[in-house]
Parts: structure tokens; sequence; C-alpha cells
């Protein structure tokens, strides 16, 4: 059997383990995710923090156990995702509300609110051997269409979640891909101090 693929991070300086395993397979195991572990994740998500504790997050899934939800999310992704999320035992999308809960004004940190949230899911996941790839490269009007979501929620990203998979299962194009190095800017890109640009001095060069 083909073993599976590990891109620990390539770290300059120590970090927690979780951080340094993750990354994002596209290969998935035909190997179903528990309803416990999915209370799990989700319970991971909502403890995430937010501006005045909003919550502007929301998730629609879909398991391969339930193939016609399946196949309706599914259809929500690009045909390049497609290609191999087709294979992952749950499909998700990451929708957020743009207007605060409370008085209805615009909550500027939304995106940025369920982009933590979904972090939390993901370090959760990692704890729990299992892998998400996230995607971009989703239909989001015809996301918005066929699960009724209404004005002032975008969907945001769609993702894939499982056991990692061997990538015999791919097609060359994404094994080759799969097996690329994980590369990463240095600190000194985007850690500044005085001036937007300026490394911060505790980087060292
Ligand atoms: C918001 C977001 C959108 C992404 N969109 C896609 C996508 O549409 N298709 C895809 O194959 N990977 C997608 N990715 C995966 C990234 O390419 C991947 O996270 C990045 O290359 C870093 O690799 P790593 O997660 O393994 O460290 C996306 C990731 C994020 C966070």
């Amino acid at each position: 059997m083909t073993d599976l693929i590990r891109k620990p991070a390539d770290n300059d300086h120590p970090i927690h383990d979780l951080l340094r395993e993750r990354w994002s397979p596209r290969a998935f195991a035909d190997r179903p995710v528990t309803d416990e572990q999915l209370l799990s994740l989700f319970e991971a998500a909502r403890w995430s923090q937010s501006c005045f504790n909003d919550q502007p997050w929301f998730f629609i899934l879909a398991t391969q156990a339930q193939p016609d939800s399946y196949a309706k999310l599914l259809s929500c992704l690009t045909d390049s995702n497609q290609t191999w999320a087709k294979r992952a035992p749950v499909l998700m999308l990451m929708i957020a509300r743009l207007t605060f809960e409370a008085d209805g004004s615009p909550n500027h940190h939304a995106l940025y609110d369920l982009g933590q949230a979904m972090q939390n899911l993901t370090v959760q996941a990692t704890s729990m051997e299992l892998v998400i790839r996230q995607m971009a490269g989703i239909h989001p009007d015809h996301a918005q269409t066929i699960y009724q979501i209404p004005d002032g929620y975008r969907v945001l990203a769609g993702a894939a979640l499982g056991y990692q998979g061997t990538i015999d299962i791919l097609s060359e194009k994404h094994q080759q891909r799969e097996v690329l190095p994980r590369e990463r800017k240095p600190l000194s890109a985007f850690v500044f101090s005085d001036r937007f640009g300026e490394t911060a001095p505790f980087i060292a060069e």
C-alpha cells in the first residue's frame, strides 16, 4: 500500500505540532467521519472568538451517507475542485452574515471571524487525524440559490473533509501537485514595526 504523504512545515522557529503537521491534501480515504466527530469539529468552531461575540459564521455540510445532499453540495464546487473533492466523505460551505445580529449594522469583521472559526475547526480536525482542504473555487451564486441563503449573507468558500487517502486515486496532474513542497514567505516579509514594510527588529535577517 502507498504511504500517506506527510508534509510538515519546514518551520524556522518552534511551533505546535498540530500547526506543523496540518496541510491540505486532495486525496481522501474511503472512510466515513462519524457524527460524534462532526459535533466536535463544529463545537471547536463555536468556541472561536468574534467581534462583539456576534458569531457570524454558518456552515452547510453534506456527507456521502446522504447521496442527494452530497450531490447538491458537490454542484456548488468548480469542475476542477470536483475532480478530487468528490471522494471526500464530507463537503462543506462556509457562510458569513455581513451585518450584526443585534442591530443590523455592517459587520466589517464578519469574514475575519468566519476565518477564525474555520481555523478552530481545522486545528480540531488535525488533532483528530482528519484533514481539510478548503476551496475558493465554488459557485457562490448557485449555492445562494439552491440553499435559499438570504441576502446579507455571503458564501465565502467550500471545504472537503475526511481521512487522508493515498495519492494513487488522484489524476496525474493532482498527484504531481500533491507532492510539491509547502512554501511560505519569511517572517521578515510580513511582520513590521514603525512603518508598514519595515521588518520588526526582533526578526533576524
Ligand atoms: C480560502 C482558501 C481557498 C482555497 N481554494 C482552493 C481551491 O479552490 N482549490 C484547491 O485545490 N485548493 C484551495 N485551497 C488550498 C490552498 O491552495 C492551500 O491551503 C495552500 O496552498 C497552502 O497549502 P497547505 O494548506 O497544505 O499548507 C484554498 C485554501 C484556502 C484557505
